[in-house]
């Protein structure tokens, strides 16, 4: 038998998050509240996402032993995927996105939606200022989750201190990462950095520590899966940093301009740096962060950032990364069939096209 029925994660995961927003829509609209805020965060939720930390979250507890009910697991889970949408909403806006899963960004939808009688400008900054609040209410609501979820004291105790730093860890990479936004450097270690804190910290590690101590995990056990974790983590955000480029936006949801307008201080464009001739440095120079950069400005970046050999490089780092993480868990003390959705997990994080 499966240990862990992914889709039917997601579900229970889902019914837990729309029962909780519906629950905030109805009590906002009572007290003659803006019911747009709830509303907001259910339709960005609707428009897909992978789920992929509850998911984890739930498989780490399946890999310390997990047993009995899982309602204040699955509740725990859901409180991650809030928390994600917190992180998402306001990424969106630091990064001036326009589209996320599909669909209009929760700045650029407000933007719209509180445009009537403003000039351009102020309904942008309306927009832009009304998603950082919606951010912070998915961040607030994301605890009460947490403590609402059913959790022991114990459980509770045991859990709060890596909310915490996985809060902390993803905060630190996202203001590493907006810092060093349109000044690209050949500087690989810090690209990797802010690789680490933003993503394979938050997404991978801190979700499987999170579910593993709900069912009492021993540090050695969370050594193991950090083992696994922070390979897949930096794998699956240096092929988000190859989607982001090359992608296609109608299979990643997502713009493929952003990162080349925004001038990111990614894996690919820091090894293209190091790796350039003059011709192409004055390329990478000149358009990598240009405001307005053309959709033919953009394909002449692509093909420079393919031609110095860095985007086979960041296949090559993946490919590493990928096979690390399989060694950590030949070598794990993990159940076999924990460590078989791991295996699954790890692939379809990294050989994603969405
Ligand atoms: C996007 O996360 C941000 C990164 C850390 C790369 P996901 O790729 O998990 O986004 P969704 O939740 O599936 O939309
Ligand atoms: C987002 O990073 C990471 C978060 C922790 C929210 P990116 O800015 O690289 O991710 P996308 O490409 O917008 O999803
Ligand atoms: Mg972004
Ligand atoms: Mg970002």
């Amino acid at each position: 038998m499966e240990p862990v029925d992914l889709a039917g994660v997601r579900a229970r995961v889902d019914a837990v998050l729309n029962e909780f927003l519906d629950g905030r829509a109805r009590t906002a609209a009572s007290g003659h509240l803006p019911a747009e805020v709830a509303e907001s965060v259910k339709t960005f939720l609707g428009a897909g996402g992978k789920r992929l930390r509850p998911v984890l979250c739930v498989t780490g507890w399946h890999a310390a032993g997990g047993e009995g009910d899982m309602a204040p697991l699955v509740k725990a889970a859901a409180s991650l995927e809030m928390f994600h949408a917190f992180a998402l909403i306001h990424d969106d806006v630091m990064d001036h996105s326009a589209t996320r899963r599909g669909q209009p960004t929760v700045h650029r939808s407000l933007t719209s939606r509180h445009a009537s009688g403003r000039s351009a400008l102020a309904a942008k900054q309306v927009g832009a200022g009304a998603a950082i609040l919606i951010g912070d209410m998915a961040l607030s609501w994301s605890d009460e989750l947490l403590h609402t979820a059913g959790l022991t004291d114990g459980q509770l105790r045991a859990v709060l201190p890596l909310v915490a730093a996985m809060r902390e860890e993803v905060m630190y990479g996202q203001y590493l990462d907006l810092t060093s936004t349109g000044r690209p450097s050949a500087d690989v270690e810090r690209a990797m950095r802010i690789v680490r804190y933003k993503t394979a910290s938050y997404t991978v590690e801190r979700p499987l520590h999170i579910g593993a101590t709900l069912a009492g995990a021993e540090t050695c056990l969370l050594d193991e899966l950090s083992a696994f974790a922070l390979p897949v983590g930096e794998a699956f955000q240096l092929r988000d940093d190859l989607l982001g480029v090359y992608g296609h936006p109608a299979q990643t949801g997502k713009p493929c301009l952003d990162d080349l307008r925004e001038g990111k201080h990614t894996v690919l464009v820091a090894l293209a740096l190091r790796y350039a001739d003059s011709n192409q440095q004055r390329t990478l120079h000149t358009l990598l962060g240009k405001q307005g950069l053309t959709a033919e400005q953009a394909d002449c970046l692509r093909q420079v950032l393919s031609e110095t050999g860095a985007r086979q490089a960041v296949e090559d780092l993946i490919n590493a990364r990928l096979e690390q993480a399989e060694q950590a868990l030949v070598h794990s003390s993990l159940p076999a069939d924990t460590a078989g959705v791991l295996r699954y997990l790890a692939r379809a994080a990294t050989r994603r096209a969405s």
